[in-house]
């Protein structure tokens, strides 16, 4: 039941940042090669920003932009795995552990599949939790749509939660 221990929850993220030249291409904490990087205030992570609003929905905490708004001086360039952190001792402090992610980065190129292994691993270490419990994913759009262009990347997330206490 609400409020009681074990009690599941599930929460969705959603995210788009554009691609542009000048600027790293960073997704789940992972540097990819690439000639153009994704454009923001923070590193632009649209694969860790999806994630931590999935994050945030089922823990019923809001979004990111409530706990990190892109107008303070003090996120500007900070790297979007130190702030997943922070939202997974938020979920600690509540009573919250994360049973699973599941997420999809919606590219035309570059691939990511090579890259999955590593992020899987660098967001279960900022998560505190086992690498089996994540879950990420590459689709293009086929050449349809601003990801099927090139023009940005989108990500999303399904998570589960369960209370602990
Ligand atoms: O429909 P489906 O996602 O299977 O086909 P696709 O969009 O042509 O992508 C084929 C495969 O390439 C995907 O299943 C992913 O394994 C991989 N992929 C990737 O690693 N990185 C991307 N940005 C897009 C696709
Ligand atoms: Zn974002």
């Amino acid at each position: 039941a609400p409020g009681e221990e074990g009690e599941t929850r599930i929460g969705t993220g959603y995210d788009v940042h554009k691609l542009v030249r000048g600027r790293k291409l960073i997704l789940g904490g992972v540097e990819i090669p690439f000639e153009r990087g994704l454009l923001g205030h923070s590193d632009a992570d649209v694969l860790t920003h999806a994630v931590m609003d999935a994050l945030l929905g089922a823990a019923a905490l809001g979004d990111i932009g409530k706990h990190f708004p892109d107008t303070d001086e003090k996120y500007r360039g900070i790297s979007s795995i130190t702030l997943l952190e922070v939202v997974g001792s938020m979920l600690t402090s509540k009573g919250y552990c994360i049973v699973n992610i599941d997420a999809t980065v919606v590219a035309q190129k570059p691939k990511i599949a090579p890259h999955i292994s590593d992020m899987i691993s660098i967001m279960a270490r900022a998560l505190k939790m086992e690498e089996k419990r994540i879950n990420i994913k590459g689709t293009t759009t086929e050449k349809l749509g601003f990801c099927g262009r090139g023009e940005g990347i989108a990500a999303q997330a399904s998570v589960l939660i369960k209370r602990r206490i």
